[in-house]
């Protein structure tokens, strides 16, 4: 007999990167329908003000927050053994948490590039596999991984970062094959250029352009728009979402086109495949 689907309403959810940006959004759309979420970024005081922020909305919600570093295996550890000890019903996970760099890989420092694939591969792995024995006993269970449109192309001056989103979109992929009979959703979510903190971050110092304002303006989607489409597909049981019908548009058809034009067209930095127009 085919399992239940994984619903929002009532789900316990741990989203990463709560204390900007897209997780910020992921916590506030979930807020009105889910009975207990838990908050996680390093930034504590942003973690406590949205927190305030969502219990003024529901005092009935359930909130905890968890400043951790999720590039650091003991510091995903201790967080899965709280979930677990306090036998907290987790039934959603968000890996949300990411960043990005842009510029050549010659000139980046290697402190810059490490938290790349620490946050976006190594935590994103880690805490799936972690957390994945409470996802089974809550089944039926949401994974909804951050990835980008980024993962589709190789991108030059973000060359590691599109790489990352790869692995996430490809990992996702697979897992949702492995765990569709327990019950557990896997939707790998593919945003093009958002307006949040990523871009500062991902911005080496010194550098004055704004990736962000380079790209085409209609290409760009807004956080709510992003977490809405994302959290309908993973209703849905979709395995990508990609966000802003135009880009999706754009780039499924892009992956229809040989390989050898896709690199011309990145190689001239030209429509949806431009490393200035994704992230
Ligand atoms: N914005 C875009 O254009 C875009 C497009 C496609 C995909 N994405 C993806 O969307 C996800 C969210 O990004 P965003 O746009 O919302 O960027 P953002 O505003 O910079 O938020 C990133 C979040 O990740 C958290 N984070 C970073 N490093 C962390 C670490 N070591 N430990 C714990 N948390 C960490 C940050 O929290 P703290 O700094 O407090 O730790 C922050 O909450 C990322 O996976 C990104 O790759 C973004």
């Amino acid at each position: 007999m085919r399992k239940p689907r994984f619903k929002i309403k009532n789900c316990t959810a741990l989203i990463t990167g709560a204390s900007a940006g897209l997780g910020a959004e992921f916590a506030r759309q979930l807020a009105p329908v889910a009975s207990c979420l838990i908050l996680l970024g390093r930034r504590a005081d942003r973690l406590t003000a949205l927190a305030a922020e969502l219990q003024a909305s529901r005092s009935d919600l359930r909130i905890d927050t968890i400043a951790a570093d999720l590039s650091q295996s003991s510091e995903r550890e201790q967080l899965a053994a709280v979930i677990i000890r306090e036998e907290i019903p987790l039934n959603l996970l968000v890996n949300n948490a990411g960043l990005g760099d842009l510029g050549t890989f010659d000139d980046a420092d290697w402190s810059r590039l490490a938290p790349v694939l620490d946050v976006n591969i190594v935590a994103l792995t880690h805490l799936t596999h972690l957390l994945l024995p409470m996802l089974r006993s809550q089944s039926p269970s949401g994974i909804l991984n951050v990835s980008s449109v980024a993962g589709f192309y190789p991108l030059p001056e973000m060359a590691v970062y599109a790489a990352t989103k790869a692995y996430v979109t490809s990992f996702s992929e697979a897992l949702r094959m492995e765990l569709a009979p327990a019950g557990i959703s896997v939707t790998a979510l593919c945003p093009g250029p958002v307006p949040t903190e990523f871009f500062e971050v991902a911005t080496r110092n010194g550098e004055t352009i704004r990736a962000m304002d380079r790209s085409h303006p209609a290409l760009a989607t807004s956080p709510e728009q992003v977490v809405r489409e994302a959290l309908q597909g993973l209703e849905k049981d979709k395995p990508g979402v990609i966000p802003n019908s135009l880009l999706a548009f754009l780039v499924r058809g892009s992956r229809l086109l040989p390989f050898p034009m896709i690199r011309e067209a990145i190689r001239l930095g030209a429509g949806p495949t431009s490393p200035k127009s994704l992230k």
